[in-house]
């Protein structure tokens, strides 16, 4: 089955879209129930006592059972909705570092971790005077068991992690980095943004502490994001934003505020993201997370072979497959990244190139730009071959310049 029928936007063009993992293309439901929502129901939630609003608080709350069911939540009151991931998790950073990190205490993330999961952070040490430390990879572009037990320690209070790497498509191993956080008493921030379109999320069997997402990488409409946190900790803390909805009584001088989860969602909510959202959920269920891996499995083998092949290209990528997830890095020796994507450009094909919002990570390899091909389960081998075919395309445009 070709999935692109179901994208209107790869179906009605020659477009070969190598791009999910900044954002994923929408399928035609997700578009549909949106045109629904405006047309049939449209109003703010929670905001008016009249039928509309009622309806349109319906579909909103409906939602949010809905992805906790998707992600096994415990309480529906876990899911909080947010802009993208970055709210989400600076949400985390500032309503739960800034109150509960003190002098000398370490927060550890990973040299792989998205800007987002890094400089608020950054933020939170400094304004704590703690420690941000740092797990590295290793040659085979992964964290090793021994970094993890090096860099989590007794004075460990916060350990931020990626479980996929948006640059190297690395899986890390969470299960113990959280075990291991768990076991100094630490709170475990997983960063799901790049694994939950491929892979099954369960919280509860997971057992991270927080967890975030952004909904336009998995299907849904730009400008949605979800943070899960366990009710324990998201009621003791402190609200994110101030404003609509997220009080229950405000005096002139004091304020008393919402329980879960209102209290972090401030100010009229993106109602048309969720309904999106919702929608997605209901279109990667149809899918099915097997089938999802199996398709990509198959194509992303077929995109490491053919790219092994080409002795110009540098490849960022770990050998070991059952650890690597839908993202390939790249270089052409010597050609600057931009160049070759503005070459696959010419030949319709679409892929990243940049820092992919993550410098540290790329000062650490040495360079400080890649090409980035990120697949999802609407691509096919005939789009690995447009690519394969675009870099040789680049390479010989390149190539007397580069045999000085
Ligand atoms: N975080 C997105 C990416 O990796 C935008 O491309």
């Amino acid at each position: 089955m070709n999935y692109k029928e179901d994208f209107p936007l790869l179906k009605n063009s020659d477009i070969v879209y190598l791009d999910s993992g900044a954002t994923t293309q929408k399928p035609q439901k997700v578009i549909d129930a949106i045109d629904e929502f405006y047309a049939k129901c449209n109003a703010n939630p929670h905001r008016g006592a009249y039928m509309l609003s009622m309806e349109a608080t319906e579909v909103y709350e409906n939602t949010r059972t809905k992805i906790a069911k998707f992600i096994n939540s415990r309480y529906r009151e876990e899911i909080i909705f947010s802009k993208n991931a970055t709210e989400s998790l600076n949400l985390i950073a500032y309503s739960y570092g800034l109150d509960n990190i003190n002098e000398n205490d370490e927060i550890v993330i990973s040299i792989m971790e998205h800007h987002s999961n890094l400089v608020p952070w950054q933020k939170v040490a400094k304004a704590k005077k703690a420690k941000l430390n740092y797990m590295y990879i290793n040659d085979n572009f992964e964290i090793s068991d021994e970094e993890i037990e090096a860099k989590i320690t007794e004075n460990t209070k916060i350990v931020g992690i990626t479980h996929v790497s948006n640059v190297l498509g690395t899986v890390n191993n969470v299960r113990k980095i959280i075990k291991l956080a768990h076991k100094v008493g630490a709170v475990v921030v997983l960063d799901c943004s790049q694994s939950i379109p491929h892979m099954k999320i369960n919280v509860q069997e997971l057992d991270a502490d927080f967890i975030v997402f952004s909904g336009h990488k998995m299907l849904s409409p730009l400008g949605i994001g979800v943070l899960y946190g366990k009710r324990e900790l998201l009621n003791k803390m402190s609200p994110f934003l101030m404003g609509g909805d997220m009080i229950e009584y405000v005096y002139e001088q004091e304020t008393t505020f919402a329980t879960l989860p209102n209290k972090f969602e401030a100010g009229t909510q993106n109602v048309e993201g969720v309904v999106g959202l919702g929608a997605a959920i209901d279109y990667i269920n149809e899918i099915g997370y097997e089938n999802i891996a199996k398709i990509e499995k198959e194509v992303v083998d077929y995109a490491i072979e053919r790219l092994r092949k080409l002795d110009y290209l540098d490849l960022y990528l770990t050998p070991n497959k059952e650890n690597h997830q839908g993202v390939i890095s790249f270089n052409i020796k010597g050609v600057h990244p931009h160049d070759v994507a503005s070459i696959l450009d010419s030949n319709n094909v679409c892929v990243r190139s940049g820092n992919h919002c993550a410098q540290p990570l790329l000062r650490s390899l040495g360079i400080d730009s890649t090409c980035r091909a990120s697949f999802y389960f609407y691509n096919t081998k005939e789009d690995v071959d447009a690519l394969i075919e675009g870099l040789e395309k680049a390479y010989k445009m390149f190539e007397k310049y580069l045999n000085k």
